[in-house]
């Protein structure tokens, strides 16, 4: 994949969790608690609560990242067969305060300097958002936090991607979107956006429409691949 600078990106819109977030940090913090089924709690959780974003979205029938992400929980804590008394609490109140990844603070920072937009475009609840912004130190680093809740569905569904278009009033073509989560990276490129894939998890390519323009390991390579540095 090319190395070449992007050029004519106005804003650059983050996915959140896994991108922005460490959504791991919350198991490895009760990682005393749930011993060596910690990592198998922490990747069953993501993945069910990720498919209930898309069951949901499929079914009309949405709930907010809140209840979705409790829920994904407490089917991962079933399966696994792991209890403990106000650990389920105690993890799902952890998602308010996940670690940003080391690099992130930096480059929101780097890109403010040189006049980029930001913003995050997230299936997060505005509750959850604004939590974990304001944890991570960010909240005057980014312009807009835009939560799929002003949308009432989830993402890949192009009416997420459409609401940071409007919000920021730039065409989908003016929008850098980054990514962790290949999936939301492929949607974005196929609803118009030019797409970093931020390809923290050594993830494959997927087999969707849509493909992200560049491909790197951590935001740190950002600003030089926008021509910034
Ligand atoms: C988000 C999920 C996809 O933040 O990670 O939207």
């Amino acid at each position: 994949m090319s190395l070449a600078p992007l050029h004519g990106i106005r804003a650059c819109v983050f996915d959140a969790y896994g991108t922005l977030f460490d959504v791991a940090a919350a198991a490895r913090t009760c990682s005393a608690e749930l011993g060596e089924k910690s990592s198998a709690l922490s990747s069953l959780w993501r993945e069910k609560q990720l498919q209930y974003t898309w069951l949901r979205a499929l079914q009309g029938r949405h709930a907010d990242f809140w209840q979705v992400t409790g829920e994904a929980l407490d089917f991962a804590l079933e399966t696994l067969r792991i209890s403990g008394s106000g650990l389920r609490d105690r993890l799902l109140n952890l998602y308010l305060t996940l670690d940003a990844f080391p690099e992130v603070r930096d480059t929101l920072a780097r890109l403010k300097q040189a006049g980029m937009r930001t913003a995050i475009l997230s299936n997060g609840s505005p509750r959850m958002l604004k939590a974990a912004v304001e944890g991570a130190g960010i909240p005057h680093l980014l312009d807009a936090v835009l939560s799929v809740e002003e949308v009432g569905i989830y993402k890949p569904h192009p009416r997420v991607y459409q609401l940071a278009v409007e919000r920021l009033g730039l065409e989908a073509g003016a929008i850098a979107f980054q990514s962790s989560n290949a999936w939301d990276a492929w949607a974005a490129s196929a609803f118009g956006m030019r797409v970093v894939w931020c390809n923290r998890y050594d993830q494959r390519p997927e087999k969707l429409p849509g493909g992200p323009d560049r491909e790197i390991r951590s935001l740190a390579e950002l600003p030089a691949l926008l021509g910034l540095n």
